[in-house]
C-alpha cells in the first residue's frame, strides 16, 4: 500500500471504531421498534426480550467507553487524530461511508479481546498458546536464565499481542507483528496504557490489575441459552501487561505486512512462533519460505493453527489452498526438518456457553532449520 492508501485505510479503521456505538444502538432501536409492532398479546409474551434490548444499549455504551480509551488522543499513534470530526453510525452503509463489515471488524476485535486479555480466554489460551510456549521452553530449556534475553523470538500475526507477551514474560527477546490497525490500536492501548488508565473501582480480583469492562458477546443473539451468556462482562486486562522481567530482554510490536516487513532480516531469529496465522496467506508457500529465511541455522519454527484459508471464499481474490499434508511437504521441501507434529483441539474467539461452538483440530508442529 502506498502512503496515501495507507492513510485512507487508517482513517477508515478509526471511523469504524467511532461508528460502533451509534451504529449498534441504531440496530437495537430497530429491533425495539419491531417488538412494538408485533401483536399486543405477543408483546406480553416477550417482555423479557424488550428489557434485554434496553440492557443491550447499556452494554454497547460500556464497549464504546472502552473504544473511547483506545482512541484517546494521548494514546493514539502520532497524526492519528487528523481525521476530522468524529464519525458516527450514520456513515455505515452511506455512499461515502463505511460498510457493515467495517463495524463487524470492531465486533470481532471485542471477541478477540476476550480471547487474549480476559480470564474468559483462559481456556482458549491454554489450548492454543500453551502448546507453543511449552515446545519453545523445552527446546531452549538448557539456556541459563540470564541468557534467555539473547534468544530472539518472532510472532507474526500476533493479534492483540498476548502470545508474544507471554513469551516475553519468560525472559526471551520477543517481537510481535500484525498488519491490522484494528488489532494494533487495541494492543497499543492494552500493552501501554490499560493498567494505568482504569478507574480504581475496577480493580481485578488479584488486587494488582485495574480493569476496563467489555461485553464481547453482546452482539451475539443467535444460539443464546440464557440471557447472562450474552451479557458476559469481562475484565480487561486480566494481568498487568507492564509486568515483564527486567533482565534486558526486549519486547516490541511492529505493524506491517509480515513478508514485506521481514524481507531483509534473514537469519536474524532463533524462533518463529505462529498461532492461527499461516492460513491468512494468499500464498502460504511465501510465508513458509519467509519463515525459513528468517531463521538462523538451528533455529526453530513452532506452529499451531487450522487451515481456514482467509482468501479462499472471497470473490475476486486469489489464494493457494494447500492441504495439511501439502503444508508439511512444502515445509520439508524448503529445507526445514519437522521434529514434532500432531493435532491440538482448539476453539477460537468462541462463546463457550453458546449452542453454536466451533473447534478446530489444529495442525501443531515444530520444525528446525538444519545447522548444515
Ligand atoms: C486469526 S488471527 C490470530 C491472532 C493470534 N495469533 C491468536 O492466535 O489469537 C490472525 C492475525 O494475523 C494478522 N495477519 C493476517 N495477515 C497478516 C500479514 N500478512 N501480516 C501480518 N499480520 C497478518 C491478522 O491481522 C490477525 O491479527
Amino acid at each position: 500500500m502506498d502512503d496515501e492508501s495507507e492513510q485512507k485505510h487508517f482513517r477508515r479503521v478509526l471511523k469504524s471504531f467511532r461508528a460502533y456505538e451509534t451504529y449498534s444502538l441504531n440496530l437495537i432501536e430497530q429491533k425495539k421498534k419491531y417488538v412494538r409492532e408485533v401483536p399486543k398479546e405477543d408483546q406480553e409474551l416477550v417482555k423479557k426480550l424488550a428489557a434485554r434490548l434496553n440492557r443491550s444499549e447499556e452494554a454497547i455504551k460500556t464497549n464504546a467507553q472502552f473504544i473511547g480509551k483506545v482512541l484517546a488522543p494521548k494514546i493514539l499513534f502520532s497524526n492519528a487524530n487528523e481525521i476530522g470530526p468524529n464519525s458516527n453510525g450514520a456513515d455505515v452503509g452511506g455512499s461515502n461511508g463505511l460498510s457493515l463489515s467495517d463495524v463487524d471488524r470492531v465486533r470481532t476485535v471485542l471477541k478477540q479481546i476476550a480471547r487474549e486479555w480476559s480470564e474468559a480466554g483462559n481456556l482458549e489460551r491454554h489450548q492454543s498458546f500453551q502448546p507453543l510456549i511449552d515446545v519453545i521452553q523445552r527446546h531452549f530449556g538448557k539456556t541459563p536464565v540470564s541468557d534467555l534475553k539473547n534468544i530472539r523470538i518472532l510472532v507474526p500475526g500476533a493479534g492483540l499481542a498476548r502470545l508474544p507477551w507471554e513469551l516475553a514474560r519468560l525472559g526471551y527477546t520477543v517481537q510481535g507483528n500484525d498488519f491490522s490497525y484494528y488489532h494494533l490500536l487495541v494492543a497499543n492501548y492494552i500493552l501501554n496504557f490499560a493498567h494505568g488508565d482504569a478507574p480504581a473501582d475496577m480493580n481485578a480480583g488479584n488486587g494488582s490489575t485495574p480493569k476496563s469492562i467489555v461485553y464481547p458477546y453482546i452482539h451475539q443473539t443467535n444460539n443464546v441459552v440464557r440471557e447472562e451468556n450474552q451479557f458476559l462482562a469481562v475484565g480487561v486486562p486480566d494481568v498487568n501487561p507492564r509486568q515483564l522481567p527486567t533482565t534486558g530482554a526486549e519486547f516490541s510490536m511492529i505493524g506491517g505486512e509480515f513478508v514485506d516487513v521481514y524481507a531483509d532480516q534473514n537469519e536474524s531469529w532463533d524462533c518463529v512462533c505462529t498461532c492461527f496465522f499461516i492460513d491468512t496467506a494468499r500464498n502460504v508457500v511465501q510465508y513458509i519460505r519467509t519463515i525459513k529465511n528468517l531463521l538462523r541455522p538451528g533455529g526453530i519454527w513452532a506452529n499451531l493453527g487450522p487451515l481456514l484459508y482467509h482468501y479462499a471464499d472471497m470473490f475476486n481474490e486469489n489464494s493457494i489452498e494447500l492441504t495439511l499434508e501439502e503444508v508439511l511437504q512444502v515445509t520439508a521441501d524448503l529445507g526445514l526438518e519437522i521434529i514434532q507434529n500432531g493435532y491440538r483441539r482448539c476453539a477460537y474467539s468462541s462463546d463457550q456457553q453458546s449452542m453454536f461452538k466451533v473447534e478446530y483440530d489444529c495442525l501443531f508442529f515444530l520444525a528446525r532449520k538444519p545447522v548444515q
